[in-house]
């Protein structure tokens, strides 16, 4: 029995997997890119509009005869929307009038033809914003389908 004695060849093989070991550290993975949704570009009046991806397209889920979605919509809109848009939906709450541009009018041109052409464009809106108006980015408070249903209440107030 021999104690004490290392191997040279032993001591060798060892040194050389500890450098074969630090060498093979994990690559730095490239992380995903930040996730942004451009607001897209502040327009007023009839200027023409492109809805930005993830919203292009995209259809409301509810119809306004869904009493369920009707008045889940109706209880958002009494809390977040009526303020601005008004009991009605004629954009004259008391908070809009001092408000330029004033808020959506739901029951008249150009909007209330939105709720059957244009609805990825009204989603998009409430979920982002409208850039250059008071209206705020609700896709932080709201779910996917919270935001549908208040739309859908919209869409009724607006006559659908
Ligand atoms: C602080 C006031 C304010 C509040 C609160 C508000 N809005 Fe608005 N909203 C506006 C203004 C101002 C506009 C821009 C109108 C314009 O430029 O023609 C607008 C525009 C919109 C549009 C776009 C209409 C179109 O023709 O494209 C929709 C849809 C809308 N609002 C829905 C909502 C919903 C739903 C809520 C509540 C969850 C809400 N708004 C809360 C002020 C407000």
């Amino acid at each position: 029995m021999t104690f004490g004695i290392v191997k040279p060849s032993l001591l060798v093989a060892s040194v050389a997997l500890l450098v074969l070991l630090s060498a093979c550290s994990p690559s730095a993975s490239p992380g995903p890119a930040a996730g942004t949704t451009p607001a897209g570009p502040a327009t007023s009046g009839g200027a023409a509009v492109v809805v930005p991806a993830p919203y292009k397209g995209m259809k409301d889920p509810f119809a306004p005869t869904d009493a369920a979605a009707v008045s889940a919509g109706q209880a958002i809109y009494t809390q977040r929307c009526q303020t601005c848009h008004g009991d009605k939906g004629d954009g004259k709450g008391p908070a809009g009038s001092a408000l330029n541009p004033p808020p959506a009018n739901f029951t008249a041109s150009p909007t209330k033809g939105k709720f059957t052409t244009a609805q990825d464009e009204l989603f998009w809106r409430v979920s982002e914003g409208w850039p250059g108006t008071a209206m705020p980015a609700f896709k932080g408070q709201l779910s996917d389908e919270q935001r549908w249903q208040v739309i859908t209440y919209e869409w009724k107030l607006g006559g659908g």
